[in-house]
């Protein structure tokens, strides 16, 4: 059975003491569960810090992005070389608002995920559908061609170790969640599309994200669905018990 994996993405929200206060409230309370993996997306100033806290906890550490290059003249950028120095384990990559606002490409994405397979961190891969597509039917489609551009290239194990977050645009911190049936038909489709580029034993094993107005009221449902392995959560991950409620429900 794959494991549930809620990640809590903090976007540019709280400052270093909230960020070390919640992880202090957290590390303790986390379920002692191998069904589940509790991550927190902090923003770069933090990592260091969050990294030492959660030591020897079952929190682990995510930065929200990275460049794809080791180092260099990349004046403001993070390397995944810095990332993994700290200890941080995993990086979400191609996030919808680095994508609308960052000028992320399928490409840059692509090369980020071979960035942090080269590098020992694992990439939490986003993808997902605007309003409009959705409502032009282009939503498999247009999830189809993220999903295989961002593992291009990569060996079937590294598939295996992907974590893909379908979030649909329109669902992000808008409070509109999509139908659990709905969102399983999309993470259905993504696995399908992971089967046709690898093997039916690789997909089987992708943990697949649902992101998108997840919380403890709605999160129990969602994870029920044959398809769905976990939450990248935004808005709700942001105070420390309703994170740890939905940490918890991942043990169910
Ligand atoms: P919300 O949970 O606030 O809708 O954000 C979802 C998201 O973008 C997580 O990466």
């Amino acid at each position: 059975m794959r494991k549930k994996i809620i990640a809590g993405n903090w976007k540019m929200n709280k400052v270093f003491s909230e960020a070390n206060q919640f992880v202090d409230e957290v590390v303790g309370k986390v379920p002692d569960s191998d069904n589940v993996e509790a991550i927190v997306c902090a923003p770069f100033p933090y990592l260091a810090s969050l990294v030492e806290k959660t030591n020897g906890s079952k929190v682990k550490v995510a930065a929200q992005n990275m460049h794809f290059e080791d180092n260099g003249a990349y004046t403001g950028e993070v390397s995944p070389v810095m990332l993994k120095d700290i200890g941080v384990s995993h990086v979400v990559l191609g996030h919808s608002e680095r994508r609308e606002y960052f000028a992320e490409t399928d490409e840059t994405v692509n090369k980020k995920t071979h960035a942090a397979f080269n590098n020992g961190l694992t990439p939490i891969v986003c993808v997902g559908e605007t309003l409009e597509q959705r409502e032009a039917n282009e939503t498999m489609n247009h999830v189809e061609t993220q999903v295989k551009k961002a593992i291009e290239g990569l060996t079937d194990e590294q598939v295996a170790e992907t974590i893909v977050a379908y979030e649909p645009i329109w669902a992000i911190g808008t409070g509109k969640t999509a139908s659990s049936e709905d969102a399983n038909d999309v993470c259905a489709h993504i696995r399908n599309v992971i089967k046709e580029v690898t093997s039916d034993a690789i997909a089987e094993k992708v943990v697949i994200q649902y992101g998108g107005s997840v919380k403890p009221a709605n999160v129990e449902e969602l994870l029920s669905q044959s398809d769905i392995d976990g939450a990248l959560v935004g808005g709700a991950s942001l105070e420390a018990e309703s994170f740890l409620q939905l940490v918890e429900a991942g043990t169910k």
